[in-house]
């Protein structure tokens, strides 16, 4: 079998309201990870593209997050309304959205401007 190109993990991680991380996906609806694999199945790109569900990518503050690998590319602020141009531009076409990356800056940072309490994931 050949190995994956991409496997898109999409956080679906809820905390309650008072949380001040926030969260990826507080509703629990599950839409964004529907959207991928919605439109992953329309391009034909399974089975060597993947979406997965996952838990907290820990960088909630730039959240909804999505990582992409085993390319290590981390998306943030992503709706259901960027995912056809995440799969057309950056999975068919290898191109960094510039809007959507979480800059280095941020990654791994405890010391972002953005993350609101210091506290691992829970
Ligand atoms: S809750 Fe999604 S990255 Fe932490
Ligand atoms: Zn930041």
């Amino acid at each position: 079998m050949p190995a994956f190109t991409h496997h898109i993990f999409i956080c679906t991680n809820q905390r309650s309201s008072e949380n001040p991380r926030g969260c990826c996906d507080c509703e629990g609806t599950g839409k964004l990870r529907a959207a991928f694999k919605a439109g992953l199945k329309e391009r034909q790109l399974g089975p060597l593209v993947r979406a997965n569900q996952a838990g907290c990518l820990e960088q909630c503050e730039h959240g909804p997050t999505i990582a992409i690998y085993p390319q290590g590319i981390f998306y943030g602020g992503v709706t259901p309304a960027d995912v056809p141009r995440i799969l057309d531009e950056t999975v068919i076409g290898g191109k960094i959205l510039d809007d959507l990356l979480i800059d280095e800056q941020c990654l791994n940072n405890p010391n972002c401007e953005h993350i609101r309490r210091q506290q691992s994931c829970g």
